[in-house]
Protein backbone atom coordinates (compact mmCIF):
# COMPACT_ATOMS: atom_id res chain seq x y z
CA UNK A 1 0.00 0.00 0.00
CA UNK A 2 2.51 2.52 -1.56
CA UNK A 3 1.39 5.92 -2.22
CA UNK A 4 -1.98 5.41 -1.59
CA UNK A 5 -4.41 8.30 -1.86
CA UNK A 6 -7.34 9.19 -0.08
CA UNK A 7 -9.94 10.06 -2.22
CA UNK A 8 -13.09 10.90 -0.75
CA UNK A 9 -13.50 13.82 1.53
CA UNK A 10 -9.91 15.76 1.49
CA UNK A 11 -7.14 14.70 -0.57
CA UNK A 12 -3.99 13.77 1.58
CA UNK A 13 -1.15 11.73 0.16
CA UNK A 14 -0.35 8.74 2.85
CA UNK A 15 2.26 6.24 2.36
CA UNK A 16 1.58 2.62 4.27
CA UNK A 17 4.60 0.65 3.68
CA UNK A 18 5.21 -2.33 6.11
CA UNK A 19 3.87 -5.01 7.75
CA UNK A 20 2.29 -2.83 10.66
CA UNK A 21 -0.45 -1.21 9.05
CA UNK A 22 -2.25 0.47 12.22
CA UNK A 23 0.58 1.95 13.44
CA UNK A 24 1.75 2.56 10.16
CA UNK A 25 -1.49 4.60 9.35
CA UNK A 26 -1.13 6.69 12.37
CA UNK A 27 2.03 7.66 12.10
CA UNK A 28 1.09 8.53 8.19
CA UNK A 29 -1.71 10.61 9.80
CA UNK A 30 0.32 12.62 12.33
CA UNK A 31 3.01 13.56 9.98
CA UNK A 32 0.35 14.56 7.63
CA UNK A 33 -0.88 17.09 10.54
CA UNK A 34 2.64 18.22 11.52
CA UNK A 35 3.83 18.71 8.09
CA UNK A 36 0.35 20.85 7.42
CA UNK A 37 -0.43 18.84 4.70
CA UNK A 38 -3.79 17.87 7.34
CA UNK A 39 -4.48 21.81 8.39
CA UNK A 40 -6.21 22.07 11.55
CA UNK A 41 -9.93 22.21 11.31
CA UNK A 42 -9.75 20.16 8.27
CA UNK A 43 -12.34 17.46 8.35
CA UNK A 44 -11.01 14.14 7.37
CA UNK A 45 -12.30 11.50 5.48
CA UNK A 46 -14.90 8.94 7.28
CA UNK A 47 -13.54 5.45 8.60
CA UNK A 48 -15.13 3.70 5.82
CA UNK A 49 -13.78 5.87 3.35
CA UNK A 50 -10.14 5.48 3.97
CA UNK A 51 -10.65 2.14 4.70
CA UNK A 52 -11.80 1.82 0.95
CA UNK A 53 -9.46 3.77 -0.44
CA UNK A 54 -6.67 2.22 1.19
CA UNK A 55 -7.88 -1.35 1.01
CA UNK A 56 -7.51 -1.92 5.00
CA UNK A 57 -9.59 -2.65 7.16
CA UNK A 58 -12.68 -0.48 8.43
CA UNK A 59 -11.87 -1.12 12.27
CA UNK A 60 -8.02 -0.54 11.53
CA UNK A 61 -9.37 3.20 10.52
CA UNK A 62 -11.30 3.44 13.28
CA UNK A 63 -8.19 2.21 15.90
CA UNK A 64 -6.08 4.49 14.24
CA UNK A 65 -8.48 7.59 14.73
CA UNK A 66 -9.12 6.65 18.13
CA UNK A 67 -5.88 6.37 19.46
CA UNK A 68 -5.39 10.06 17.40
CA UNK A 69 -8.06 11.34 19.25
CA UNK A 70 -6.65 10.28 22.78
CA UNK A 71 -3.90 12.09 21.53
CA UNK A 72 -5.46 15.38 20.60
CA UNK A 73 -4.69 15.14 16.56
CA UNK A 74 -8.08 14.54 16.00
CA UNK A 75 -11.09 15.84 17.79
CA UNK A 76 -13.97 13.55 17.37
CA UNK A 77 -17.61 15.10 16.76
CA UNK A 78 -20.46 11.98 18.60
CA UNK A 79 -22.30 11.34 14.90
CA UNK A 80 -21.06 14.49 12.78
CA UNK A 81 -17.40 13.26 12.28
CA UNK A 82 -13.74 13.60 12.82
CA UNK A 83 -11.79 16.50 12.56
CA UNK A 84 -7.83 17.73 12.90
CA UNK A 85 -7.18 19.37 16.01
CA UNK A 86 -5.45 22.69 16.77
CA UNK A 87 -2.18 21.79 16.78
CA UNK A 88 -0.73 23.10 19.69
CA UNK A 89 -3.42 20.97 21.63
CA UNK A 90 -2.44 18.03 20.00
CA UNK A 91 1.16 18.34 21.11
CA UNK A 92 0.39 18.98 24.30
CA UNK A 93 -2.17 16.10 24.70
CA UNK A 94 0.81 13.88 22.96
CA UNK A 95 3.71 15.42 25.37
CA UNK A 96 1.07 14.50 28.15
CA UNK A 97 0.39 11.21 27.46
CA UNK A 98 3.12 9.54 29.77
CA UNK A 99 5.41 7.48 28.46
CA UNK A 100 3.49 7.06 24.85
CA UNK A 101 6.38 6.70 22.25
CA UNK A 102 6.66 10.14 20.09
CA UNK A 103 7.19 10.15 16.43
CA UNK A 104 10.37 10.71 15.15
CA UNK A 105 10.60 14.65 13.86
CA UNK A 106 8.61 15.32 17.11
CA UNK A 107 10.88 17.34 18.55
CA UNK A 108 11.69 19.66 15.88
CA UNK A 109 8.23 20.00 15.18
CA UNK A 110 7.43 21.36 18.83
CA UNK A 111 10.17 23.69 18.76
CA UNK A 112 8.68 26.01 16.18
CA UNK A 113 5.28 25.70 18.15
CA UNK A 114 4.29 28.06 21.01
CA UNK A 115 2.99 27.21 24.25
CA UNK A 116 0.88 24.39 24.15
CA UNK A 117 -0.42 25.24 27.63
CA UNK A 118 -2.44 28.88 28.16
CA UNK A 119 -3.36 30.62 30.71
CA UNK A 120 -3.21 33.99 29.70
CA UNK A 121 -6.53 36.02 30.17
CA UNK A 122 -8.53 37.73 27.27
CA UNK A 123 -9.77 34.32 25.88
CA UNK A 124 -13.06 32.70 27.13
CA UNK A 125 -13.10 28.91 26.01
CA UNK A 126 -13.38 28.93 22.30
CA UNK A 127 -14.39 25.30 22.21
CA UNK A 128 -17.78 26.05 24.30
CA UNK A 129 -18.50 28.60 21.51
CA UNK A 130 -22.59 27.40 20.53
CA UNK A 131 -21.89 26.01 16.99
CA UNK A 132 -25.11 24.73 17.16
CA UNK A 133 -27.32 26.82 18.24
CA UNK A 134 -25.81 29.91 16.50
CA UNK A 135 -25.46 28.01 12.87
CA UNK A 136 -30.09 27.21 13.77
CA UNK A 137 -29.82 31.13 15.14
CA UNK A 138 -28.89 32.38 11.87
CA UNK A 139 -30.63 29.92 9.86
CA UNK A 140 -33.72 31.02 11.14
CA UNK A 141 -32.92 35.00 11.23
CA UNK A 142 -31.94 34.89 7.30
CA UNK A 143 -35.02 32.98 6.47
CA UNK A 144 -37.62 35.68 7.41
CA UNK A 145 -35.37 38.54 7.30
CA UNK A 146 -36.55 41.68 4.60
CA UNK A 147 -34.64 42.03 2.14
CA UNK A 148 -33.94 45.85 3.15
CA UNK A 149 -31.64 44.27 6.32
CA UNK A 150 -29.51 43.23 3.85
CA UNK A 151 -28.50 46.72 2.40
CA UNK A 152 -25.99 49.86 4.12
CA UNK A 153 -29.09 49.81 7.01
CA UNK A 154 -28.98 52.05 9.92
CA UNK A 155 -25.40 53.13 10.57
CA UNK A 156 -26.60 52.92 14.50
CA UNK A 157 -26.56 49.04 13.74
CA UNK A 158 -29.91 46.65 12.86
CA UNK A 159 -32.90 47.69 14.55
CA UNK A 160 -33.81 43.99 15.41
CA UNK A 161 -30.70 43.39 17.05
CA UNK A 162 -30.71 46.64 19.01
CA UNK A 163 -34.01 45.81 20.02
CA UNK A 164 -33.01 42.64 21.39
CA UNK A 165 -30.05 43.79 22.97
CA UNK A 166 -31.91 46.66 24.45
CA UNK A 167 -34.65 44.49 26.37
CA UNK A 168 -31.58 41.86 27.54
CA UNK A 169 -29.29 44.77 29.17
CA UNK A 170 -32.17 46.04 30.98
CA UNK A 171 -32.89 42.53 31.89
CA UNK A 172 -29.49 41.15 32.54
CA UNK A 173 -27.23 44.14 33.30
CA UNK A 174 -30.00 46.56 34.34
CA UNK A 175 -28.96 49.14 31.87
CA UNK A 176 -31.06 52.50 30.91
CA UNK A 177 -31.07 51.03 27.43
CA UNK A 178 -33.15 51.73 24.56
CA UNK A 179 -33.04 50.89 20.72
CA UNK A 180 -32.41 54.40 19.82
CA UNK A 181 -29.14 54.98 21.74
CA UNK A 182 -27.62 51.67 21.17
CA UNK A 183 -24.98 51.59 18.68
CA UNK A 184 -23.80 48.27 17.52
CA UNK A 185 -19.63 48.35 16.84
CA UNK A 186 -16.99 45.53 15.72
CA UNK A 187 -15.93 45.24 18.84
CA UNK A 188 -15.03 47.12 22.26
CA UNK A 189 -12.15 47.99 20.46
CA UNK A 190 -13.94 49.94 17.78
CA UNK A 191 -16.44 51.29 20.26
CA UNK A 192 -13.25 52.93 22.29
CA UNK A 193 -11.75 54.43 19.03
CA UNK A 194 -15.03 56.27 17.70
CA UNK A 195 -15.71 57.33 21.69
CA UNK A 196 -11.94 58.64 21.76
CA UNK A 197 -12.28 60.51 18.35
CA UNK A 198 -15.89 62.14 19.29
CA UNK A 199 -13.77 63.30 22.48
CA UNK A 200 -10.69 64.61 20.65
CA UNK A 201 -13.12 66.46 18.48
CA UNK A 202 -15.08 68.05 21.40
CA UNK A 203 -11.89 69.83 22.27
CA UNK A 204 -10.23 66.66 25.17
CA UNK A 205 -6.78 66.26 25.15
CA UNK A 206 -6.97 63.51 27.74
CA UNK A 207 -8.85 60.25 28.93
CA UNK A 208 -8.00 58.90 32.59
CA UNK A 209 -7.71 55.31 32.70
CA UNK A 210 -7.40 52.56 35.63
CA UNK A 211 -3.54 52.46 36.25
CA UNK A 212 -3.85 48.90 35.80
CA UNK A 213 -5.90 47.78 32.07
CA UNK A 214 -5.70 46.94 28.74
CA UNK A 215 -2.41 48.15 27.19
CA UNK A 216 -4.27 48.13 23.96
CA UNK A 217 -7.10 50.61 24.92
CA UNK A 218 -4.36 53.20 26.14
CA UNK A 219 -2.65 52.44 22.67
CA UNK A 220 -6.22 53.38 21.02
CA UNK A 221 -7.13 56.25 23.37
CA UNK A 222 -3.26 57.85 22.05
CA UNK A 223 -3.91 57.06 18.21
CA UNK A 224 -6.36 59.38 19.21
CA UNK A 225 -4.39 62.21 20.34
CA UNK A 226 -5.24 61.94 23.74
CA UNK A 227 -3.10 61.38 26.87
CA UNK A 228 -4.16 59.18 29.46
CA UNK A 229 -3.90 60.20 32.96
CA UNK A 230 -3.23 56.87 35.10
CA UNK A 231 -5.96 56.53 38.06
CA UNK A 232 -4.98 54.64 41.10
CA UNK A 233 -6.90 51.28 42.02
CA UNK A 234 -7.61 49.45 45.32
CA UNK A 235 -9.41 46.34 46.84
CA UNK A 236 -12.50 48.66 46.33
CA UNK A 237 -11.70 49.74 42.71
CA UNK A 238 -10.65 52.85 41.27
CA UNK A 239 -9.59 55.42 43.71
CA UNK A 240 -12.52 57.94 41.51
CA UNK A 241 -11.46 60.42 44.74
CA UNK A 242 -8.11 61.19 42.41
CA UNK A 243 -10.49 62.33 39.78
CA UNK A 244 -11.09 65.74 41.89
CA UNK A 245 -7.71 66.80 41.07
CA UNK A 246 -7.04 65.96 37.68
CA UNK A 247 -7.04 68.78 36.28
CA UNK A 248 -8.51 70.91 32.27
CA UNK A 249 -9.32 68.92 29.17
CA UNK A 250 -9.67 65.32 30.82
CA UNK A 251 -13.23 63.81 28.52
CA UNK A 252 -13.77 61.06 30.59
CA UNK A 253 -12.35 58.29 32.62
CA UNK A 254 -12.42 54.54 31.17
CA UNK A 255 -13.62 51.85 34.14
CA UNK A 256 -14.04 48.26 34.81
CA UNK A 257 -16.61 48.70 37.64
CA UNK A 258 -18.21 45.28 37.51
CA UNK A 259 -14.69 43.30 37.38
CA UNK A 260 -11.66 45.17 37.35
CA UNK A 261 -9.52 44.27 34.43
CA UNK A 262 -6.97 42.78 35.43
CA UNK A 263 -7.30 43.17 39.07
CA UNK A 264 -10.95 41.74 39.55
CA UNK A 265 -11.94 43.53 42.10
CA UNK A 266 -16.09 45.37 41.57
CA UNK A 267 -16.24 49.34 41.98
CA UNK A 268 -17.41 50.05 45.39
CA UNK A 269 -21.09 51.74 45.61
CA UNK A 270 -19.84 54.86 47.02
CA UNK A 271 -17.21 55.50 44.66
CA UNK A 272 -19.52 54.36 41.81
CA UNK A 273 -21.99 57.69 43.19
CA UNK A 274 -18.98 59.67 43.22
CA UNK A 275 -17.65 58.73 39.87
CA UNK A 276 -21.19 59.78 38.10
CA UNK A 277 -21.27 62.99 40.56
CA UNK A 278 -18.20 64.03 39.54
CA UNK A 279 -18.61 63.31 35.65
CA UNK A 280 -21.71 65.63 36.42
CA UNK A 281 -19.89 68.45 37.34
CA UNK A 282 -17.12 68.23 35.30
CA UNK A 283 -19.24 68.27 32.11
CA UNK A 284 -17.08 64.40 31.39
CA UNK A 285 -17.84 61.13 30.42
CA UNK A 286 -17.56 57.80 32.57
CA UNK A 287 -17.09 54.92 29.69
CA UNK A 288 -17.91 51.79 31.48
CA UNK A 289 -16.20 48.36 30.29
CA UNK A 290 -18.50 45.46 31.00
CA UNK A 291 -16.05 43.14 29.27
CA UNK A 292 -16.84 40.48 31.15
CA UNK A 293 -20.24 41.22 33.21
CA UNK A 294 -22.57 38.09 32.36
CA UNK A 295 -19.99 36.32 34.46
CA UNK A 296 -20.57 36.46 38.36
CA UNK A 297 -20.61 33.89 40.60
CA UNK A 298 -20.62 34.72 44.11
CA UNK A 299 -23.34 36.90 44.81
CA UNK A 300 -26.32 38.69 42.74
CA UNK A 301 -24.63 40.06 39.39
CA UNK A 302 -23.22 43.54 40.33
CA UNK A 303 -25.73 46.18 37.77
CA UNK A 304 -24.40 48.83 35.47
CA UNK A 305 -22.97 52.01 36.74
CA UNK A 306 -25.16 53.83 33.79
CA UNK A 307 -28.53 52.95 35.03
CA UNK A 308 -27.10 55.54 38.36
CA UNK A 309 -26.82 58.18 35.46
CA UNK A 310 -27.25 57.32 32.10
CA UNK A 311 -26.44 60.86 30.43
CA UNK A 312 -23.30 60.73 31.79
CA UNK A 313 -22.55 57.39 30.95
CA UNK A 314 -21.53 55.22 28.25
CA UNK A 315 -22.36 51.86 28.64
CA UNK A 316 -19.95 49.41 26.43
CA UNK A 317 -20.87 46.02 26.32
CA UNK A 318 -19.42 42.99 24.40
CA UNK A 319 -19.86 39.16 22.48
CA UNK A 320 -15.99 38.62 23.42
CA UNK A 321 -16.04 36.76 26.34
CA UNK A 322 -20.29 35.71 26.40
CA UNK A 323 -19.33 34.49 22.60
CA UNK A 324 -16.21 35.03 21.26
CA UNK A 325 -13.99 37.92 20.12
CA UNK A 326 -13.67 36.24 16.63
CA UNK A 327 -17.55 37.74 16.09
CA UNK A 328 -16.31 41.45 16.87
CA UNK A 329 -19.30 42.23 17.79
CA UNK A 330 -20.21 44.78 20.41
CA UNK A 331 -22.62 47.40 21.56
CA UNK A 332 -22.32 51.13 23.34
CA UNK A 333 -25.32 52.44 25.09
CA UNK A 334 -24.93 56.31 24.68
CA UNK A 335 -26.26 59.52 26.45
CA UNK A 336 -28.96 60.78 23.98
CA UNK A 337 -26.78 63.71 22.87
CA UNK A 338 -24.07 61.77 22.14
CA UNK A 339 -25.39 59.16 19.41
CA UNK A 340 -25.38 61.50 16.33
CA UNK A 341 -21.53 62.28 16.51
CA UNK A 342 -20.47 58.93 17.05
CA UNK A 343 -22.28 57.61 14.43
CA UNK A 344 -20.60 60.32 12.22
CA UNK A 345 -17.56 59.32 13.13
CA UNK A 346 -18.53 55.62 12.30
CA UNK A 347 -19.65 56.86 8.98
CA UNK A 348 -16.37 58.24 8.20
CA UNK A 349 -14.23 55.12 9.17
CA UNK A 350 -16.79 52.94 7.35
CA UNK A 351 -16.39 50.41 9.35
CA UNK A 352 -19.45 48.19 10.36
CA UNK A 353 -20.19 44.69 11.28
CA UNK A 354 -21.46 42.08 9.13
CA UNK A 355 -25.58 42.30 8.90
CA UNK A 356 -25.73 38.68 8.69
CA UNK A 357 -23.92 38.63 12.23
CA UNK A 358 -26.20 41.10 13.70
CA UNK A 359 -29.58 39.17 12.07
CA UNK A 360 -27.97 35.69 14.46
CA UNK A 361 -27.29 37.55 17.28
CA UNK A 362 -30.56 39.67 17.66
CA UNK A 363 -32.15 35.78 17.14
CA UNK A 364 -30.26 33.76 19.30
CA UNK A 365 -31.35 36.82 22.45
CA UNK A 366 -34.80 37.08 20.93
CA UNK A 367 -34.61 32.91 21.33
CA UNK A 368 -33.37 32.88 25.11
CA UNK A 369 -30.53 30.93 23.09
CA UNK A 370 -27.71 33.51 24.11
CA UNK A 371 -28.85 33.46 27.87
CA UNK A 372 -29.03 29.49 27.87
CA UNK A 373 -25.65 29.49 26.88
CA UNK A 374 -24.51 32.46 29.12
CA UNK A 375 -26.02 29.99 32.18
CA UNK A 376 -24.43 27.08 30.67
CA UNK A 377 -20.66 28.92 30.42
CA UNK A 378 -21.08 30.11 33.62
CA UNK A 379 -21.79 27.22 35.55
CA UNK A 380 -18.21 25.83 33.59
CA UNK A 381 -16.49 28.91 34.47
CA UNK A 382 -17.42 28.53 37.92
CA UNK A 383 -16.06 25.39 38.05
CA UNK A 384 -12.65 26.15 36.38
CA UNK A 385 -12.35 28.78 39.06
CA UNK A 386 -12.95 26.54 41.54
CA UNK A 387 -10.57 23.97 40.42
CA UNK A 388 -8.01 26.36 40.20
CA UNK A 389 -8.47 27.54 43.66
CA UNK A 390 -8.16 24.05 45.37
CA UNK A 391 -5.71 22.56 42.98
CA UNK A 392 -3.17 26.25 43.87
CA UNK A 393 -4.55 25.71 48.16
CA UNK A 394 -3.34 21.98 47.19
CA UNK A 395 -0.21 22.14 45.97
CA UNK A 396 1.06 26.24 46.31
CA UNK A 397 -0.74 27.36 49.50
CA UNK A 398 1.97 30.21 49.70
CA UNK A 399 0.39 31.67 46.38
CA UNK A 400 -2.91 33.68 47.55
CA UNK A 401 -5.81 34.51 44.50
CA UNK A 402 -8.11 37.43 44.92
CA UNK A 403 -10.67 38.41 42.20
CA UNK A 404 -12.38 35.18 42.10
CA UNK A 405 -15.89 36.41 42.33
CA UNK A 406 -16.23 36.94 38.57
CA UNK A 407 -15.13 36.90 35.02
CA UNK A 408 -12.75 34.37 33.71
CA UNK A 409 -9.56 35.43 35.09
CA UNK A 410 -8.31 35.47 38.46
CA UNK A 411 -4.90 37.54 40.57
CA UNK A 412 -2.93 34.98 41.66
CA UNK A 413 -0.52 36.67 44.42
CA UNK A 414 3.24 35.41 44.80
CA UNK A 415 5.52 35.47 47.77
CA UNK A 416 7.56 39.12 47.40
CA UNK A 417 10.27 36.27 49.15
CA UNK A 418 10.09 34.40 46.45
CA UNK A 419 10.65 34.13 42.63
CA UNK A 420 9.88 37.21 40.72
CA UNK A 421 7.13 37.42 38.68
CA UNK A 422 9.42 37.20 35.44
CA UNK A 423 11.32 34.21 36.81
CA UNK A 424 7.74 32.79 36.78
CA UNK A 425 6.74 33.38 33.60
CA UNK A 426 9.95 31.98 32.07
CA UNK A 427 10.06 28.76 34.09
CA UNK A 428 6.15 28.06 32.91
CA UNK A 429 7.38 28.92 29.27
CA UNK A 430 10.40 26.12 30.26
CA UNK A 431 7.34 23.77 30.51
CA UNK A 432 5.43 25.14 27.62
CA UNK A 433 2.78 26.86 29.50
CA UNK A 434 2.22 30.55 28.64
CA UNK A 435 1.30 33.19 31.62
CA UNK A 436 1.05 36.76 32.26
CA UNK A 437 2.50 39.11 34.96
CA UNK A 438 0.49 41.62 36.60
CA UNK A 439 3.44 43.74 35.09
CA UNK A 440 1.71 43.58 31.64
CA UNK A 441 -0.74 45.17 32.20
CA UNK A 442 0.78 47.95 34.85
CA UNK A 443 0.44 51.67 33.88
CA UNK A 444 2.96 53.00 35.28
CA UNK A 445 5.81 51.74 38.15
CA UNK A 446 4.36 53.91 41.73
CA UNK A 447 0.93 52.17 41.28
CA UNK A 448 2.80 48.88 40.93
CA UNK A 449 1.33 46.00 43.06
CA UNK A 450 3.05 42.40 42.63
CA UNK A 451 4.99 40.16 41.60
CA UNK A 452 1.40 38.66 40.80
CA UNK A 453 0.12 36.58 37.69
CA UNK A 454 -2.81 36.98 35.73
CA UNK A 455 -4.71 33.56 35.08
CA UNK A 456 -6.72 33.62 32.47
CA UNK A 457 -8.70 30.08 33.48
CA UNK A 458 -11.45 30.26 31.39
CA UNK A 459 -8.42 30.19 27.87
CA UNK A 460 -8.07 26.47 27.29
CA UNK A 461 -10.32 23.95 25.97
CA UNK A 462 -12.21 21.55 28.68
CA UNK A 463 -9.93 18.81 27.82
CA UNK A 464 -6.82 20.30 28.22
CA UNK A 465 -7.74 21.97 31.47
CA UNK A 466 -6.46 19.04 34.11
CA UNK A 467 -2.45 18.97 31.78
CA UNK A 468 -2.52 23.32 32.26
CA UNK A 469 -3.81 23.32 36.04
CA UNK A 470 -1.43 20.29 36.73
CA UNK A 471 1.89 22.57 34.24
CA UNK A 472 0.50 25.52 36.80
CA UNK A 473 0.82 23.82 39.96
CA UNK A 474 4.24 22.59 39.07
CA UNK A 475 5.50 25.58 38.04
CA UNK A 476 4.50 27.62 41.40
CA UNK A 477 5.00 24.89 43.83
CA UNK A 478 7.21 25.96 46.87
C1 LIG B 1 -10.75 44.89 29.58
C2 LIG B 1 -11.36 44.44 28.30
N1 LIG B 1 -12.30 45.16 27.73
C3 LIG B 1 -12.89 44.78 26.55
C4 LIG B 1 -12.51 43.64 25.92
C5 LIG B 1 -13.20 43.24 24.64
O1 LIG B 1 -12.66 43.78 23.51
P1 LIG B 1 -13.27 43.44 22.07
O2 LIG B 1 -14.76 43.54 22.16
O3 LIG B 1 -12.67 44.47 21.17
O4 LIG B 1 -12.84 42.06 21.70
C6 LIG B 1 -11.52 42.85 26.47
C7 LIG B 1 -11.11 41.62 25.76
O5 LIG B 1 -10.18 40.96 26.06
C8 LIG B 1 -10.92 43.25 27.69
O6 LIG B 1 -9.96 42.52 28.26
Amino acid sequence: MVGSRATSGVEVQLDLAGPRVRSGLEHELREAVRQGRLAPGTRVPSSRTLARDLGIGRNTVADAFGQLVAEGWFVARHGAGTWVADRSLADASAESLAGSPRAPGADRAEAALRARFDLRPGLPDLAGFPRAEWLAAARRALAVAPDEALGYGDPRGLAVLREALAGYLVRARRVAASPGRIVVCAGFTQALELLGAVLHDRGATRVAVEAYGHRLHRDILATCGLATVPVPVDERGAVVAALDGIGGGVGGVLLTPAHQFPLGVALDPARRRQVVGWAADSGSLVVEDDYDGEFRYDRQAVGAVQSLAPDQVVYAGTAAKSLAPGLRLAWLVLPAGLVDEVVEARQRRGLFPSALDQLTLAELVVSGGFDRHVRRARLAYRRRRDRLLSDLARHAPQVEVSGIAAGLHALAHLPAAGPTEAEIVARAADHGLALEGLGAFTYHEPARRGPALVIGYGTPPDHAYTATLARLTAVLSP
